[in-house]
């Protein structure tokens, strides 16, 4: 079913590549973001790129304006007729959630239910959030499945994420007109072909492909690679890197099985893992030029190795990661050479 669909959060890096497959496959989209975290040029580009594609403009209508705030959903539900939420408004710096955890419950948790509220109010009840692997916590075994239950977190980023899951699940079973899925991201990265749109983390990058890109472009000297004595293959951290645009297609294909009551928890990742050195040497493959790094100390709360079985993704979502890991690295290698300086360049 094609329909108006709003996106919290679409300018940000995983919401401006979902916009882009919510307008090519024939949504309407209402983007609602405060850009705390990211620029409007983002959703100009989005719009370029579904120009370009279908040779129509892009049906899209930006709002800016906060999740927290009551006052604005509400206006924004009465002057669009809204078919489902893809909710990926929120904060996502680990480091900084440790620092100032009030800021990640106010926005990430008192900022959902602000937005279910209004929801439930304007009578819609489809929604897709953005979860996290972070939400299996410190001693799941791997691969992750979704019959896990949940873990302990090890810090507020993933204490509010997997608060939001409990939230969003007791309201489900309150009222069985919604329909929810709880999308567990692994660790996206890449950019869109087209070079238009990509991350553009502010500051220092927390995440390793940030990271990666700047030091080939020459933004910074050096990589330091947390820790080489871990009980993986190359002593090195593994995770299961998925490409940001098969991420982005996940979205669509949650917002279509939302016929069901009730809520549902999917992996959203590869179901491979590839180690710290791994991702190093792929990229300097893509670029053509070398990435110098450092072995520096182990980060506090990394975890060794987890990845994904994203078995039931396919079986109930008609879903799996298709791009490879040389695409993600040629991806963001014309990301960032055509962006050096992100979205101010
Ligand atoms: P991002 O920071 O690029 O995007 C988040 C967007 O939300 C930004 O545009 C920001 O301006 C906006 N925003 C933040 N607080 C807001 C508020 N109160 N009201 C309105 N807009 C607000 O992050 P991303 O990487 O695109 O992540 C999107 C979602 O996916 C987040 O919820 C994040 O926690 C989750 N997630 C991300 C990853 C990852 O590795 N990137 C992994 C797992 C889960
Ligand atoms: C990957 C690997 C680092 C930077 C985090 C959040 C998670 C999710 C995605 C989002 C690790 C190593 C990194 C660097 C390095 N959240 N590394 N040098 O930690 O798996 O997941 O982002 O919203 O909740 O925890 O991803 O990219 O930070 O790190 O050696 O400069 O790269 O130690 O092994 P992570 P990451």
């Amino acid at each position: 079913m094609k329909g108006t669909i709003l996106v919290t959060g679409g300018a940000g890096y995983i919401g401006s590549h979902t916009v882009v497959q919510l307008l090519a496959s024939g949504h309407s989209v209402v983007v609602l973001d405060n850009y705390c975290n990211s620029s409007p040029v983002a959703l100009e580009r989005v719009a370029r790129i579904v120009a370009d594609e279908t040779g129509t403009p892009a049906r899209l209508t930006t709002v800016e304006g906060d999740i927290r705030d009551r006052a604005t959903l509400d206006r924004l539900f009465a002057a669009h007729r809204i078919d489902g939420v893809v909710h990926f408004a929120g904060l996502k710096a680990v480091g900084e959630s440790v620092a100032q955890p009030l800021a990640y419950y106010e926005n990430n948790v008192a900022g959902t239910v602000t937005l279910c509220q209004a929801m439930q109010a304007a009578e819609v009840f489809r929604l897709v959030f953005s979860s996290s692997a972070t939400v299996y916590g410190e001693d799941a075994p791997v691969p992750y499945l979704e019959t896990l239950p949940r873990g302990r977190t090890s810090n507020p980023y993933g204490s509010s994420k997997s608060m939001v899951e409990q939230v969003l699940t007791d309201l489900c079973v309150a009222d069985s007109r919604w329909s929810v899925a709880l999308l567990r991201y692994f660790n996206p990265i890449g950019a869109h072909p087209s070079g238009l749109i990509g991350e553009d983390p502010q500051g220092i990058p927390n995440n390793l492909m940030p990271f990666i890109a700047q030091v080939a472009i020459g933004r910074r000297t050096e990589l330091s690679i947390f820790g080489d004595d871990y009980d993986t293959p190359d002593g090195t951290c593994q995770r299961d890197y998925l490409h940001v645009v098969d991420l982005a297609i996940g979205h669509l294909r949650a917002l279509d099985a939302l016929t069901f009551p009730g809520v549902r928890a999917y992996n959203l990742g590869t179901g491979n893992a590839c180690s710290v050195l791994e991702m190093v040497a792929a990229f300097e493959k893509a670029c053509g030029r070398p990435v110098p790094y450092r072995f520096a100390p182990r980060r506090a709360g990394d975890l060794a190795a987890f990845w994904a079985d994203p078995s039931k993704a396919a079986e109930e979502l008609n879903w799996r990661a298709e791009r490879s890991l040389e695409e993600m690295m040629v991806d963001t290698w014309r990301w960032q050479s055509t962006n050096p300086d992100g979205y101010c360049s």
